[in-house]
């Protein structure tokens, strides 16, 4: 069965894979390309990642390039991607391949892992896709169609160890890049997470779950309760010259390195009292204007709520507030810096453009 999947596999990829501008076919592929799409593609989809992906090489073309940016160029590029650690370890770990490597990727297993940014997953990607390696290669997709083939009813922690072992079995050998990357196509397209196209799958015979009717249970679907955290945040803008005030987040954490406006802590399940924290470094509380409309942005862990005060002022704060790194910015200028989602949502919120 796993040589008759894997015929049927590679058969419908080369009539169906997708034109992606990171894919080249084995040896004359770029492993700087593979290992910067398989770090934009974690946990962000194909049509959102390919220009970013464009924008990148044009401006990096190498990862020596790469490596010579500074993190700030490269959080402003990564801006909207998301999951911005994965921007700072980015360029560590060009840093280290140009340092240590020579600017040439390893081709190991073992030396992959170690580098900043890149997992099992990843690994196991770069080697099969770049390199040619014969690895089985496991991100959600692989994992749905997978374990529908296999009927795998089994818990979500479970099922990577499990298919890694199934994997194992599988013919692996010939054209382990194009493999790896059937299958993520091929769930991508055909074995989708709702409503898949069981009727035209041309594994629909070798498919378990199918059999059983069990397509629509499979994988187990883990409930993501999230919970709410609430924050006021805090637009200070000043008269004289229209600047707003935004600060540079720690480079661990939450939005790491972004620039922010500043706000209240993000306290779980209830608002926090923002008198009680705004009046220790402002003159005239009162003076807040609250807007009506809130701004809610869901993270990995929690949903954020989020209200906005303006505040206006004609002379430089005289209190601190306690942020690191803050500046005055235009905002007009703020596309120049890196800003995350969540405060795009809020200048557009707070029209602060037409202000
Ligand atoms: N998702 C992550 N890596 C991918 C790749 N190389 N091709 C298609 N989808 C992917």
């Amino acid at each position: 069965m796993p040589h008759k999947i894997i015929q049927l596999l590679l058969s419908w990829y080369d009539e169906n894979k997708r034109t992606l501008p990171w894919r080249k076919t084995y040896p004359n592929i770029n492993p700087y390309f593979t290992w910067l799409s398989e770090i934009m593609l974690q946990q962000t989809t194909v049509p959102t990642v390919i220009p970013y992906f464009h924008r990148f090489i044009k401006k990096w073309p190498t990862v020596l390039d790469l490596s010579k940016a500074s993190q700030d160029d490269i959080l402003h590029a990564w801006q909207g991607l998301g999951y911005y650690n994965r921007a700072i370890k980015l360029h560590q770990c060009a840093t280290i391949i140009t340092q240590q490597y020579n600017s040439v990727f390893p081709a190991s297993y073992e030396e992959l892992i170690k580098l900043p940014g890149i997992g099992p997953y990843t690994a196991a990607a770069i080697l099969a896709i770049a390199f040619n390696k014969p690895i089985g290669v496991i991100d959600g997709n692989v994992e749905r169609l997978v374990s529908r083939l296999y009927a795998l009813e089994i818990p979500q922690k479970k099922l990577k160890k499990e298919i890694s072992e199934i994997l194992k079995n599988f013919p692996l050998k010939n054209r382990p890049g194009d493999i790896a990357q059937s299958m993520m196509d091929f769930a991508s397209s055909i074995c989708i997470s709702s409503k898949p196209k069981c009727l035209i799958c041309p594994l629909q015979k070798y498919c378990k779950a199918y059999k059983l009717d069990l397509v629509d249970k499979i994988p187990k679907k883990e409930e993501k309760k999230r919970p709410t955290r609430y924050a006021q945040f805090l637009l200070v803008q000043r008269t004289d010259s229209g600047k707003v005030l935004l600060y540079k987040r720690p480079l661990k954490g939450l939005l790491p390195g972004l620039m922010s406006f500043i706000s209240t802590e993000w306290k779980p399940n209830t608002w926090p009292n923002p008198q009680i924290f705004y009046q220790k470094f402002i003159n005239n509380y009162d003076n807040i204007v609250w807007l009506n409309d809130h701004v809610y942005h869901t993270f990995t862990h929690f949903h954020l709520d989020a209200r906005i005060g303006i505040y206006k002022i004609d002379k430089p704060l005289i209190k601190h507030f306690p942020f690191p790194s803050m500046q005055w910015i235009s905002p007009s200028k703020l596309s120049k810096h890196a800003l995350p989602t969540l405060m795009k949502k809020i200048v557009a919120t707070s029209n602060m453009k037409n202000w």
